[in-house]
Formats: structure tokens, sequence, C-alpha cells
């Protein structure tokens, strides 16, 4: 089916950042003729220098671009300190706690907190510019607080998302060295209060000999185990710090933070951002693509743990002087209304959330959104994952009334923000697809050999310039950055980025995402890349070989699928204790959010005469679907029956 066209609400239009489609194509037009000119105006006049930069773009050592060099400035006065001359007294954070406790911090009052942050962090736990702190915290405003405070004091953080486990959050720590990790006693979710505390204790336990302090800040009032010497209590801390404290002076290039994330091959990588740039781009499209006004209040509903919660909840909206709403439950606590009732009780104009959430809200409560007054809402957005239009329209009619824009943002981490996504009041949109390039991003759809694809014909999601927000490095691996994200292809003589995703553009230049292209799965809008799941549920020591593929999945988008093969046949009977055994493995080596949807125990995995596993065989397999494809390069064809049978007797299909 094809879906039909939704035009821009004629009541916002006039008032919008960019206002129709003439004045996205000037915009890329501007771009196209003037890449620098057109950076170097934004960068002037959005970020409040100490210094102006003395070039805009240095390609010299591609793909290892610089943006604004010779200027310097800081992140935390560009987000909180330089609105004190006009919007002291705004709500900056709007907390609501899973009890529906409420915080409300002004930026005098963020100013404040953020001061005596980062003279504790400096005076009482040593730590210096450059240093890496490690913040493993759950939704509360002390994590917006804390990435601020570094940035203040010139230390680059790494937020690990609460969800991972002790070894993952382990992992994290040792490769970027940390000194200080912060985190919380707990925290509360559904109504009940859960630990972080002693996970970290248990990360700690081996191979972390930079960590010299802990620092832990009290949320749930739960006893945890203090180790003498390294364990700091932050609110005792706190009390005797000065409000006042300087801004480091920071280089454009400077690193912000390290957040990591996903491959398709070995460990997590910690993608490097910096200041500037990625300040830029966060500001900007939080301008353009949630048309921000002064009044608004703004929600995206993302953990500070994913760069969602980096970019869109902490960075983007408090550079753009916004009110910006922080939660720390989950949706559907006490119900399914949770998140209309917030809207209606704090008057949210742009609301953020993943598709996941939206199948979800769904399908638990379909009647819901009608019990609140959603009238205050202007645009929706949705992050992470494709869209499917039943999804999308029922967001658009139920909570958006019908008449709110709907921004299908598409972005990754490496990207630091939007890449391609509709203008709120300038773009008409179709369900599902997250339309066109922002103003300035090169966005193209090309084949193997870097031509463009036709219209219509599936190719490769690249970027053809470099961009201020993109990623710098992967930290401590500057050769798997260059490998990872730039293929043979380039344009001008310079290597052009590879998203991983795959796209189709047509005729009109609209850009639907298909997903992604490597073996990386998408579940929940959470990333995950398959070899993890598999090393970890090699663990085991009863499996000789696994693999792992997505399946669709009606709330998750994506389902985790694991083939695997025990050590010996005798084993296979005691399949339902091996599946509880093997996802225990997975807690604990990376945490529930990798645990597997469905387990197939079968006797080997279809492979090649040299080896390589075919995976797309076992993807087929998964969804049900027959096997076209040309099996005879297996070692034993017989195999793909075998599994096809185990699958049967497992119910599968
Ligand atoms: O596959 C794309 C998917 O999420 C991936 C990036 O994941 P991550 O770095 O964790 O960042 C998620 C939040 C930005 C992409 O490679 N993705 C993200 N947004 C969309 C999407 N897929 C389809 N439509 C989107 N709007």
């Amino acid at each position: 089916m094809v879906e039909k066209f939704y035009y821009p609400n004629p009541a916002h239009t006039a008032q919008a950042a960019i206002k129709n489609m003439d004045e996205y194509h000037a915009l890329m037009t501007e771009a196209r003729e003037d890449y620098e000119g057109f950076w170097a105006r934004y960068a002037r006049e959005k970020i409040d220098w100490f210094k102006p930069f003395d070039s805009v773009l240095d390609d010299s050592n591609a793909p290892f671009y610089r943006w604004f060099d010779g200027g310097q400035l800081n992140i935390a006065h560009q987000c909180v300190d330089r609105h004190l001359l006009t919007r002291k007294n705004k709500a900056a954070i709007i907390f609501e706690g899973d009890n529906g406790d409420q915080r409300i911090l002004t930026y005098r009052e963020l100013a404040n907190e953020v001061n005596k942050t980062a003279n504790l962090l400096k005076n009482r736990f040593e730590v210096v510019k450059g240093d890496r702190v490690v913040l493993y915290m759950p939704m509360i405003p002390e994590a917006a607080v804390m990435m601020l405070a570094c940035a203040k004091i010139g230390a680059i953080h790494s937020v690990v998302f609460g969800g991972f486990s002790a070894e993952a959050l382990r992992d994290r720590i040792v490769d970027a060295e940390a000194k200080l990790i912060v985190t919380a006693d707990g925290a509360f979710r559904k109504g009940q209060p859960y630990m972080l505390k002693p996970i970290v204790d248990e990360a700690l336990s081996r191979d972390c000999e930079a960590v010299r302090y802990v620092c832990v800040v009290e949320r749930n009032g739960e006893e945890v185990e203090w180790k003498a010497g390294r364990d700091y209590s932050y609110n005792e801390l706190i009390k005797s710090e000065s409000a006042r404290c300087d801004a480091a002076i920071m280089e454009s290039e400077d690193p912000l933070f390290l957040l990591y994330t996903s491959g398709s091959t070995g460990k997590p990588k910690g993608v490097q951002h910096s200041s500037a740039g990625y300040i830029l781009w966060a500001q900007m499209t939080m301008e353009w693509v949630f048309d921000l006004k002064e009044n608004d209040t703004y929600w995206c509903t993302a953990d500070v743990g994913w760069i969602t919660g980096h970019t869109y909840i902490v960075y983007g909206p408090l550079a753009a002087g916004a009110t910006t709403v922080m939660f720390e439950g989950v949706p559907t606590f006490p119900d399914a209304g949770r998140c209309w009732k917030m809207i209606e009780e704090y008057q949210v104009n742009q609301f953020y959330t993943a598709p996941t959430a939206i199948r979800l809200l769904h399908k638990m409560g379909e009647h819901e959104p009608q019990k609140y007054d959603m009238s205050s809402l202007r645009i929706l957005g949705t992050v992470g994952e494709p869209i499917d239009p039943p999804a999308w329209r029922w967001y658009h009619e139920k909570i958006g009334g019908g008449d709110c824009a709907i921004v299908d943002t598409y972005w990754q981490t490496e990207t630091g923000g939007h890449v391609i996504s509709p203008l709120p009041f300038a773009t008409p949109v179709r369900p599902s697809c997250a339309t066109f390039p922002l103003p300035g991003i090169m966005a193209e759809v090309i084949d193997k050999e870097g031509h463009p694809t036709p219209a219509g014909e599936q190719g490769y999601l690249c970027i053809t310039k470099p961009w201020p927000s993109m990623i710098r490095t992967i930290w401590g691996d500057q050769e798997r950055f260059v490998k990872s994200y730039f293929g043979d292809c380039a344009k001008e003589g310079k290597p052009v980025y590879f998203s991983g995703d795959g796209a189709v553009i047509d005729a009109e230049g609209y850009i639907t995402i298909t997903g992604r292209t490597d073996d990386v799965i998408n579940v929940s809008g959470h990333r995950m890349g398959t070899a993890e799941v598999e090393s970890a549920i090699k663990k085991h020591p009863q499996v000789a070989a696994v693999a792992v593929v997505g399946k669709p999945h009606p709330i998750k988008g994506e389902g985790i699928f694991a083939y695997v093969v025990m050590k010996g046949e005798d084993t296979i009977s005691e399949e339902i204790e091996l599946v509880q055994e093997i996802n225990a493995v997975i807690k604990k080596e990376i945490g529930a959010i990798a645990l597997c949807d469905s387990m197939i125990f079968v006797p080997d995995l279809p492979k090649t005469r040299s080896g390589k596993i075919m995976r797309r065989i076992l993807r087929a397999l998964a969804k049900g679907e027959e096997i076209t494809q040309d099996i005879s390069t297996l070692e034993d064809p017989s195999i793909v029956d075998k599994i096809k049978n185990c699958c049967k007797g497992a119910g599968m299909h």
C-alpha cells in the first residue's frame, strides 16, 4: 500500500524555524555552494565562544576531521551559564520520579548544582581535564548535573546504561581507563526500589586499577556497602562545596564524551564526540526539528545511557535554553496512561519517544489517551528504529489529535544528532519515511561501487561530506574507526561515511531507512551486536557453537533469535533448563536487555566449506520463510532441513 501524504499544520508554519520546502532547499543550496561558509555562519551565531575559531574544517587528515580549530568554549557555559542572563528563573529540568515525586531545577539552580559538583570532582576526586569519568546512573537530575560538571572542568564522561551488567560495565570502565565512577544507591522502577551500587562493586572487583573513587548519589535510600577510602557520599560531600566555579577553557576538538555502542564485530566501541561540533548540531537540530520556542516544555523519554538521552534530554535542549522533562519511571506504570497524564500535567509541547514504546502503549492502553488533555502538543518525534504505519497512524491520531507534526528522526550514536528527518512545519510526510537529509547533511544512497542508486532500489546510506557532530574516533582504536565507517568509496578525494543502514530513495528524494546491512540488530530501539550476544552465549560450558540473528517482533521491532549447538547430544533433553541457564549467562555478561526471545537447539549451523556461517539462511528460517537461495555451497546442505525440523519441533512456525 502506498501511504498518503500528511501536510504540515498551517497553524504553525508562520512561526516555524523553517517554514516551507523553499526555505529548506535554499539552506541546502547554501550548504552545497559554500559548505564551510554555511557551517561557519551557524557556529558564529549559535555558540558563545570564549575565543573565535580560526578555521572551519580541516580535512587534511581525513577521516580524522577537525572542526572550528582555534576556537575556545565550554559546553557547560553554553548549556547553562550563558542562559543566566536571560533565563535565570526559567525551569531547565523538570524531573518526575517513578513514584510521582517532582523536582524542578531552574537555570540558576542548575548552574549552582553543576558548579558545586564540578568543584567536588576537582577538589575531592582529583579529576583533571581529559580524565574519564564513568557515570552509571538512574534517570535523576544528578545524572545531567554530573555530565555538565564533567564538561565544566573538561573531564570526559562515559555514561553506561543502568541496564548493563557488572561485566559489561567493567569492560567499559577498563576500556576508558576511568578514574572515577559515579553511581547511585539505586532508584525506583514500577514502584519498587532497585539497586545500582552493588553492580558497581562487582564490576570493580577486578581489573579496574585506574579507578580511585566511587561517588554515590542517594536516591532510594537503601542500604549499600561502603569501601573505605574508595566510596564517598555525594549528598554529604556536596554540602561543603562552593557554588562558584570557573569554566575550563576547552578547544573545539577536545573530547566531550565517550559513549559505548555495539558494532558488528568484537567488543563495544567507545564513540568519541567533540565539544564544539557536537554542541552546535545538538542545538541546531533542537531548534529545527523540534521547532523549539521560548515557552515550550519538551519531553524525551529516552535514558541518559543512550545517545538520545545525551543529545536530546541534556545537551541539545539545554544548549537551546529549553525546559526539558526527565522521567525516572516506565511508561506503563502505574498504567499505560502515564505518559499522557504527564503530557497533560506539564503541558508538554514536544514529545519524543521510540516506536517500541508507541506499539506497547497502543497494545496495553488503546483508550488511555482519550482520558487526558494533550492539546498542548505540537510535535511528536520517534527515534531508534523504523516505525510501522499502524503505529505511526495511532500516534498521529490518538496522541497528536490528528494535527501534530510527526518527525521520524533517523540518526545514530556516531552522527551525534539527527541527520535525516522531516522539518515539522515544512516537510510533507508519509508514515515510516524519515524523508530528507537535514540542511548541511550530504546524505546519499549508493551502491557498492559508490554510485547513487536509482529511485526505488535499495542501497547503502552514506554521508559524503564530514559534518560537525560526527564521531571523531573510537576511543583507543583509530584503525577500527577507519575500518568500521569508511569503506573504499571516496567523493572529491575524501572517504565517505557508511552508516551501516540500508535505504531506498524515491524519485522525489524521500529516503526510507530499511534497516541494518551488517550484523547489528535493533531490539526495542537498542542496538545490539550479534557477535556480542554470541560470545556471551559461548561462555556457557555446554555450548559448542551459536549464531544469533534478529527476528521481527510485534512490539520490540526485532527480537533476538539464537541457534545453539550443544556439546554432546544427551544434554538436549533438558532444553527448558538450558534456556534458563543460557539466559542467565547473557544476563551476567551483558544484561537483561540482551535476553533471547527464542532459542533453538540445532545439530549444527549452516556453514560454507570455508566455515562461514550463512546467516541469511538463519534469518529466513527465523522468520519462517522458505529458503530460495542456493544452498549448494553449504558444507552439508541437508542441515537446512534439519534446522527447519528443529524449529517445527519447538513449535516455531
Ligand atoms: O539502524 C538505525 C536505527 O538505529 C541505529 C542507530 O542506533 P543507535 O546508535 O543506538 O542510536 C539510536 C538513536 C539515534 C541506526 O543505525 N535507527 C535510528 N533511528 C531510526 C532508525 N531506523 C529507522 N528509522 C529511524 N528513525
